[in-house]
């Protein structure tokens, strides 16, 4: 099986986790587009969602899914998001596609984090995929000073020869060379940096379920 059909797989198997009558939390990227797909087929069970980026946004309401103010909901059943790397105990880095600001919100909203992956996404320890972390722009360089007392290495995100710029209008810095054992406590740390807006370890909001694609199947597995 194909990488892509790994994602169609886990994103049809999401819509078993999702409450019929609710509003639901839909993150960002290729595996959500499978989900999101595949949300399309039952959009009349639900009341709407919640979006993490402007790009899901875009795909919900062009399938005539209705997009909800995360201002306007108090809690969601349900947020499901794919992953840049999840580990055995649930804990992911997310931001790949640099919506980990949003994601984080609307995931802090729901009371189950539904995480959809292919296999090999799966890690025993955090920091192989280069660690997003958005940042306010003036800020940049002395954070990357700051991973680099680490013995890590901190590169500014850019699209043709410009800074990314996220839907929240600040930068990204991704971070080679981590190896991060304590993830927990790794988010509470660089978190306290100023000029932090969001970093890609999602402990405190990690998975409650993986639903990971293999050449066998979906496993489902939970934290
Ligand atoms: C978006 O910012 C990310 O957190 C995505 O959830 C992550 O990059 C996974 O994306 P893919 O499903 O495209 O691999």
């Amino acid at each position: 099986m194909t990488q892509d059909e790994l994602k169609t797989l886990v994103g049809q198997a999401a819509l078993q986790h999702v409450p019929e009558g609710e509003i639901i939390g839909v993150g960002t990227g290729s595996t959500v587009n499978k989900f999101i797909e595949a949300l399309a087929t039952i959009k009349d069970s639900i009341r709407g969602a919640v979006s993490s980026s402007v790009a899901s946004t875009e795909r919900l309401q062009a399938l005539g899914i209705e997009v909800f103010d995360a201002n306007s909901v108090d809690s969601l059943g349900v947020y499901v998001d794919g992953a840049d790397e999840i580990d055995d105990r649930g804990y992911m880095v997310k931001g790949g596609g640099a919506a980990l600001t949003r994601e984080k919100i609307v995931a802090a909203l729901a009371k189950r984090f539904v995480c959809i992956v292919d296999e090999s996404k799966c890690v025993s320890q955090l920091g192989r995929f280069p660690l997003p972390v958005e940042v306010i722009p003036m800020a940049a360089s002395r954070i990357s000073h700051q991973f680099d007392a680490m013995g890590a290495h901190a590169v500014l995100r850019e699209v043709d020869g410009q800074p990314l710029v996220t839907d929240n209008g600040q930068h990204i810095l991704d971070v080679h060379g981590l190896q991060i054992q304590d993830p927990l406590a790794f988010e509470q740390q660089v978190n306290q940096w100023p000029g932090v807006v969001t970093v890609g370890v999602f402990a405190l909001q990690r998975a409650h379920v993986a639903l990971i694609g293999t050449a066998s199947g979906v496993k489902t597995k939970t934290y």
